[in-house]
């Protein structure tokens, strides 16, 4: 049997997953949409790039969820996106109905799927969509840090000239501009990033990576990332499908590790068929505790005004 995929969302970063997912042959996409039309026809149209690419799956979009039942993976991107001037948070009243409905007509469909959330704000939609589906806590994981730190990666690979495949990074944190890229877990070529970026340098692009998300949408204006944010979804789809145990930043359930619990938060995580299969106990100094703690604060905020909707 061949996996099955469902995309809820046909948007940008729905559609634009489904093509790497159809480009790597993960498996079968469903690619489901309230929108009339929209799904059917981006299925259909990436369908037919097939023959020419060379991908042997099956895509079908639909409205119905029915089709969706028995999936490997879910991946949730519907929701609103941000426009210039808004943070993730203003997103969360709309994106909570959505995520609502989304998962609970999904996952009752579909009990031993794998969920990663990748709509915003995106630690409380993935804490919003453990609690509607029931799920453990392995198999519904939020899809940020993949993003976050290619981007933290990519500036780095630009300001000390030398490829972006040499790059290691590992980041914390909520997905937001409190966000905690750490330069002491990072490496170009297994050597220490501080022999290439002096300290001034590195700063400017640990803030430039907090940013990130907020330099797209400034320049888009009508709508947020999404090349970037669905290759980091399927490098987790990927890890999942093929039980790859890659160890890649997640936003997932804390329950008492870095002195976190009850909510959802970016940490170092091994990611294979089982979701999350642990999450990593960095050995932090204070300063890099001491921002992970005000990250956590905004998350929690984000949680306790979830909980009064
Ligand atoms: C970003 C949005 C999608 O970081 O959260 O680009």
């Amino acid at each position: 049997m061949r996996p099955k995929i469902t995309i809820v969302g046909a948007g940008f970063v729905g559609s634009t997953a489904a093509h790497w997912i159809a480009a790597k042959e993960l498996g079968d996409i469903v690619l489901v949409d309230i929108v009339e039309g929209v799904p059917q026809g981006k299925g259909l149209d990436l369908l037919e790039s097939g023959p020419i690419e060379g991908f042997d799956i099956h895509i079908k979009g639909t409205n119905d969820y029915a089709d969706t039942a028995n999936s490997d993976v879910i991946v949730v991107t519907s929701g609103a996106p941000r426009k210039p001037g808004m943070s993730r948070e203003d997103l969360i009243k709309v994106n909570a109905n959505i995520t609502r409905d989304c998962i609970s007509k999904a996952a009752a469909l579909s009990p031993n799927a794998v969920i990663i959330m990748v709509n915003n704000p995106l630690d409380t939609m993935a804490y919003l969509a453990k609690d509607v589906s029931g799920f453990p806590k392995n198999r519904v994981i939020g899809q940020a840090g993949v993003l976050d730190s290619a981007r933290y990666r990519a500036f780095i690979a630009m300001e000390a000239g030398v490829s972006v495949e040499d790059i290691q990074a590992m980041l914390m944190g909520g997905h937001g501009d409190e966000m905690v890229p750490l330069p002491r877990f990072t490496t170009i070529g297994g050597i220490p990033v501080t022999e290439f970026i002096a300290a001034d340098r590195l700063n400017a692009i640990v803030d430039r990576a907090r940013k990130g998300g907020g330099e797209i949408v400034n320049l888009l204006k009508t709508g947020s990332a999404y090349y970037a944010p669905s290759s980091a979804t399927v490098q987790m789809v990927e890890a999942v499908l093929r039980d790859k145990k890659r160890v890649l930043p997640c936003a997932a359930y804390l329950d008492g590790e870095y002195g976190l619990s009850d909510m959802y938060f970016g940490v170092p995580c091994i990611l294979g068929a089982g979701g999350v299969e642990k999450v990593i106990e960095l050995p932090l100094n204070d300063d890099e505790m001491a921002q992970v703690k005000k990250s956590a604060d905004v998350v929690k905020s984000s949680i306790d005004a979830l909980k009064t909707m």
